[in-house]
């Protein structure tokens, strides 16, 4: 499997349709979801397709080509128990977890999963957790609360904007020129440098307006120059761009080998120039992870 998925794609778990689409979708990890995307009275028939979805396709993820997630719904519903009782068969590669409230939280879930690995003859461990850390208020100024604290499975920090803004009131999310306003810049930022100080993905929130190409595209580009890892999508047209956006260009892989060949013709120099620039080791740190040099 590619390290580290670019694209993930929700697919609402009571859409039989949707679900039968994935494979041909391109994306990296599919996320099939059984919180918001699905009505109440769709949670059992989501619940059941959603594990029948896993089965299917189990044997297309040993040959590693699309990782499975399953968003189950929040600690505070209590549906989630039902939710991971129903899915952990289907042996997922991780699970999401929406409205994370902080590490208590993780390790709460975490252990009912390690019930379900066991029972179902899983690798302990072996099953990964992405929070979307930043849905409430509350838990949106505790997102540093995730650096340091014990949690093995945790697999990144993702963040989303549509449930804050309707605990916020909020009536718009982006200003007149495109960019995030105030709160979500905060958690945006907050997001991509706690997953960093850490070492596990930064995962960049969805772009709603998905018949929105050209905002669709700035979007995917701004989550890769900004320094995320991947990026949630919500409909398949996202994945490519997303896709696109995560994969060096041309030119940035020459700029990147020129970089790192100037430094290799001068060893043991710490800072060099580069056609009138001024590179060093950072310069030089950037350039390898452009080739996926370590
Ligand atoms: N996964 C898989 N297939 C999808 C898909 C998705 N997320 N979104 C759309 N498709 C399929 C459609 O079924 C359709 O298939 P068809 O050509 O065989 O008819 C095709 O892609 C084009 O879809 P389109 O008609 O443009 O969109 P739509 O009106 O069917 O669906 C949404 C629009 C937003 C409802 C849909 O994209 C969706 O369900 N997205 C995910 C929602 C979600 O999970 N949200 C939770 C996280 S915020
Ligand atoms: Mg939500």
């Amino acid at each position: 499997m590619r390290t580290i998925p670019r694209s993930w794609l929700f697919v609402p778990g009571d859409s039989e349709k949707k679900l039968l689409k994935t494979p041909e979708t391109g994306a990296h990890a599919l996320i099939v979801d059984l919180e918001d995307a699905v009505a109440p009275t769709a949670k059992p028939v989501a619940r059941r397709l959603t594990r029948d979805w896993l089965e299917a396709h189990k044997r297309q993820i040993t040959m590693r080509k699309q990782s499975r997630w399953v968003r189950i719904n929040a600690v505070e519903t209590g549906l989630w128990r039902e939710d991971l009782a129903a899915v952990m068969a289907g042996a997922p590669e991780g699970i999401m977890l929406p409205k994370a409230d902080g590490p208590e939280q993780i390790r709460q879930v975490a252990a009912e999963i390690y019930e379900h690995e066991q029972r179902n003859g899983i690798p302990n461990g072996q099953t990964k957790l992405l929070p979307l850390v930043s849905e409430t208020p509350r838990a949106a100024l505790t997102i540093t609360a995730y650096m340091d604290a014990s949690m093995p499975r945790l697999a990144g920090l993702a963040w989303g904007a549509e449930d804050l803004s309707a605990e916020l009131g909020a009536s718009r999310k982006r200003d007149t020129d495109g960019q995030w306003t105030d709160a979500f810049r905060f958690v945006r930022a907050q997001t991509l440098l706690v997953a960093h100080a850490r070492g596990v993905w930064a995962i960049d929130t969805l772009y709603a307006d998905f018949r929105d190409v050209e905002g669709s595209r700035r979007a995917a580009e701004a989550a890769r120059a900004d320094g995320f890892a991947g990026m949630l999508a919500i409909h398949p047209s996202q994945v490519a761009l997303i896709n696109a956006a995560f994969t060096p260009s041309e030119e940035e892989l020459a700029n990147a080998r020129a970089i790192v060949d100037a430094f290799a013709a001068n060893p043991g120099v710490g800072a060099i120039q580069l056609n009138g620039r001024m590179l060093d080791q950072p310069h030089l740190r950037l350039a390898r992870a452009v080739l996926g040099i370590d």
